[in-house]
């Protein structure tokens, strides 16, 4: 197909599209245009994302405008989401070929809001000096290309936190961060608790890394970010905080490393969790077939999901039999992060609920899995 066929094709798909990514540059200086649709006070409009060097550029047009304005001809891949099909054009001898494979996209999944991205904590061009710091933002605040997605994570995060406290006429709060790493949400979240809630915050990163640690202290010290501390700690042994918590905090603390702070923050009564898990491998592992499910163990990939799903349900569980009212929420696209559930979780009541247990014992029993939660907490 010719470039213009290609424009002519996309045009004609209806609004079902809900995102067209152009990549793999074959020539010019953007090195990859994402067109997502947006609502901007009741029109329909597209919003183009432009990936130049080190920075990414945005500006708001209508379908057609989006579609004709975009120079195709830059990239060797044309790929359009779309409710129930994603469309690939690739580049060949004789121009592109179309290629159609089905996916899971409902309507209701596709976010056409604008307000989403207006309600970010953290604009682009407001002058945080921490996160050009962290190589967030640019030295003129424009985010930096290859740190979009943990841009909007991070801001994603907190907008979450935000929902819980945006009315709140809390004082004071001592949160832990497990699995901090390089900190940039730590530093974020202290950010929105300090500076724009004005709540006096106790912040605690945890991590085993000590060159992560130190730096992240080093940053602590030099923008006098009181009460932020970074201990180098290997969560799954050592002795962590032992006065009140208000809140645990994860993101994409590896594998079993959630555990340890889900398990901790039940221990501790922490009335707040948020927790966006990674790398499942424990039941993968250990998991062997037992019954009606043994069809999802057949094939590596889907074995992988299904006990990642299975490892986070579990987790969720086992919160609600300690009293937790948890919800299981996509954190951010999945384009942002394949890692993107997260575990929300406010304590309500004080009474463990044992037949919760009983169940996850008896699916452990038939599938002979180990999941570090449940042999953390089924003593308690
Ligand atoms: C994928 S990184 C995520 C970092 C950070 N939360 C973020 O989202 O940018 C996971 C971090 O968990 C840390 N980690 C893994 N196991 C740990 C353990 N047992 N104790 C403390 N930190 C651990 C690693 O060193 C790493 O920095």
């Amino acid at each position: 197909m010719k470039v213009e066929e290609v424009k002519d094709f996309i045009l004609n798909l209806d609004l079902s599209i809900k995102k067209i990514v152009l990549s793999d540059r074959l020539s010019g200086d953007v090195s990859k245009i994402v067109l997502r649709p947006v609502e901007i006070k009741g029109q329909h409009l597209f919003q183009e994302e432009t990936f130049k060097g080190t920075q990414a550029f945005h500006r708001n047009l209508s379908f057609h405008e989006a579609i004709t304005s975009v120079d195709f001809k830059n990239f060797k891949q044309v790929l359009a989401e779309c409710e129930g099909k994603t469309i690939i054009f690739s580049i060949s001898k004789n121009g592109f070929k179309k290629k159609e494979q089905a996916n899971n996209l409902t309507t209701s999944s596709i976010s056409t809001s604008h307000n989403k991205a207006k309600k970010y904590l953290l604009s682009e061009g407001e002058d945080v000096p921490i996160m050009q710091e962290l190589g967030i933002f640019t030295k003129d605040n424009k985010i930096v290309a290859s740190m979009y997605d943990k841009f909007k994570q991070i801001n994603r995060f907190i907008e979450i936190i935000d929902d819980e406290f945006k009315s709140t006429n809390l004082k004071e709060i001592t949160i832990l961060d497990f699995g901090c790493g390089k900190s940039y949400l730590t530093f974020l979240i202290y950010h929105y608790f300090v500076n724009i809630k004005h709540i006096k915050a106790h912040i605690i990163g945890y991590d085993i890394k000590k060159d992560v640690v130190e730096n992240c202290n080093k940053l602590a010290k030099k923008y006098n970010y009181s009460n932020l501390e970074f201990i180098l700690s290997d969560v799954k042994k050592d002795k962590l905080f032992t006065g009140k918590i208000d809140m645990v905090i994860t993101l994409h603390a590896c594998d079993t490393a959630t555990d340890y702070a889900l398990n901790f923050a039940i221990q501790h009564k922490a009335k707040y969790i948020f927790s966006v898990p990674c790398c499942q491998h424990e039941i993968n592992l250990s998991i062997r077939k037992g019954g009606e499910f043994d069809l999802m163990l057949k094939d590596g990939i889907v074995k992988e999901r299904f006990c990642a799903l299975l490892t986070d349900e579990i987790r969720a569980e086992i919160l609600r039999a300690f009293g937790y009212k948890v919800d299981m929420i996509e954190f951010v696209d999945f384009a942002h992060s394949p890692k993107n559930i997260m575990i929300r979780a406010k304590l309500n009541s004080s009474k463990k609920d044992n037949k919760i247990f009983e169940n996850i014992e008896n699916l452990i029993k038939n599938y002979n899995f180990s999941q570090k939660l449940y042999d953390l907490t089924k003593k308690l």
